[in-house]
């Protein structure tokens, strides 16, 4: 895969996912209990709404944020700019690399997009720091419960 492939609307992105993906994924963080120092990888980060609240739950920690399409990547880094906790990296999930093992990789409303599950799974095992005695974690939601005209659906009742 191109990494500088670009199909995202990143500034339209931005603001209709704070009413879907921005609220999964809030949810999802609530699935581990932090200590604050964790590293980690927001997997398919888009425009960074979720990043940032990663960012907010490590302070003494580090939040890699890993995405393919350059247009997300450029909306992340304004929604990021203030974060120094948070390093932006454009690259394919499948062949990311980063300069520090990392303890969780949290990863939301992104996996669907990859045909080739099989070798990203295999390459996250290889980025998890797994022979610390640290608790290591995938925390990683899908969407794969809603069909396209229960998603429109959604969208007008919390537009009416
Ligand atoms: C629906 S958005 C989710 C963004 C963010 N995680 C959220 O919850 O708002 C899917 C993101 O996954 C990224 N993505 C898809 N395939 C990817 C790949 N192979 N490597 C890196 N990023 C990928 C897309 O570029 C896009 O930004």
């Amino acid at each position: 895969m191109n990494e500088n492939r670009s199909g995202w609307d990143a500034w339209t992105y931005d603001e209709i996912s704070r009413i879907v993906q921005y609220q999964w994924g809030l949810q999802v963080l609530k699935w581990r209990e932090w200590n604050g120092k964790e590293i980690i990888m927001d997997a398919g980060c888009g425009s960074g709404l979720l990043t940032k609240r990663l960012a907010e739950k490590v302070p003494r920690g580090k939040v890699y944020a890993v995405d393919s399409d350059i247009n997300m990547i450029r909306q992340a880094k304004r929604n990021l700019a203030e974060l120094r906790n948070v390093e932006i990296v454009l690259a394919d999930l499948a062949k990311v690399k980063l300069d520090l093992e990392v303890d969780v990789i949290f990863s939301n409303a992104v996996l669907h997009w990859i045909h080739d599950h099989a070798q990203v799974f295999q390459h996250f095992w290889k980025m998890l720091k797994c022979n610390s005695l640290e608790k290591t974690e995938l925390l990683i939601h899908v969407e794969d419960t809603e069909t396209y005209e229960e998603r429109l659906q959604c969208y007008k009742k919390l537009q009416s």
